[in-house]
């Protein structure tokens, strides 16, 4: 289980706090959805979580032990928003092997089927792929590092309406096995996923009924 409790964020360039008091238990098998206006602190929350950055206050456990932010940067896989502007591989294959040199073909194709590409041409450059397959391929690479904990920004961002679908089923999968955080401003797309939905306002989580 990852727990933060009350944590507080404002970085040294910011005239406000973003984070103010954020609280959240989250287990894998129960994916977690914040939604939030642009602006409200969402990606800041997960730089946070990540371990890319540290609250001034508040503490953040896993498995009931606090975890300070290097140990989180392990911890933790995240697929940030638009993730394909970052493919640095000159083929599918290259990217998947990215931080693995040993990867073995089978562990390339468990990682591809896991998210729905096994059909895919290994030696195609990722720039190549539709949006959709691009958005499962950075999140193949997050997997591949087997994080305990994965989050996710704004993941359907920018995808049409039928990938969008996709993308969520393959969340819903996903979340079966490990902490899954996803922040959107899209939180009715997240319908499907089952997920204890929260609304990031002000700086706090408010935990969010209906997704209407
Ligand atoms: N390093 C920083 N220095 C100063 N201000 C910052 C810094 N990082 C974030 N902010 C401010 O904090 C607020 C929250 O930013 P953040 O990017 O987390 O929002 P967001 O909810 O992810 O927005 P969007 O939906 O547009 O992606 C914004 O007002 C932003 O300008
Ligand atoms: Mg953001």
């Amino acid at each position: 289980m990852l727990e933060l409790k009350r944590l507080h964020y404002q970085p040294a360039t910011a005239n406000k706090p973003i984070l103010q008091g954020i609280s959240l238990k989250a287990n894998s098998g129960h994916p977690i959805l914040i939604a939030g206006a642009s602006g409200s602190g969402k990606t800041t929350l997960v730089e946070v979580i990540s371990g890319l950055t540290n609250p001034q206050k508040g503490i953040i456990y896993w498995q009931k032990v606090p975890i300070k932010a290097n140990k989180r940067r392990w911890l933790c896989g995240v697929v940030f928003q638009f993730p394909e502007r970052y493919f640095l591989g000159l083929t599918v294959s290259q990217e998947l092997r990215l931080g693995h040199r040993r990867l073995s073909g089978k562990d390339q194709a468990n990682a591809l089927h896991k998210v729905g590409l096994s059909k895919i041409d290994l030696r195609k450059a990722p720039e190549q792929l539709s949006g959709g397959q691009q958005r499962r391929l950075a999140i193949a690479v997050q997997l591949l590092r087997r994080p305990s904990v994965l989050l996710l920004d704004e993941p359907t961002a920018g995808l049409d309406w039928s990938v969008r679908g996709e993308i969520i089923d393959l969340l819903t999968k996903i979340a079966k096995e490990q902490v899954l955080i996803v922040v959107t401003h899209e939180p009715e797309l997240f319908k499907n996923l089952l997920s204890d939905v929260y609304r990031l306002e002000e700086g706090q989580l408010k935990p969010v009924t209906t997704l209407n």
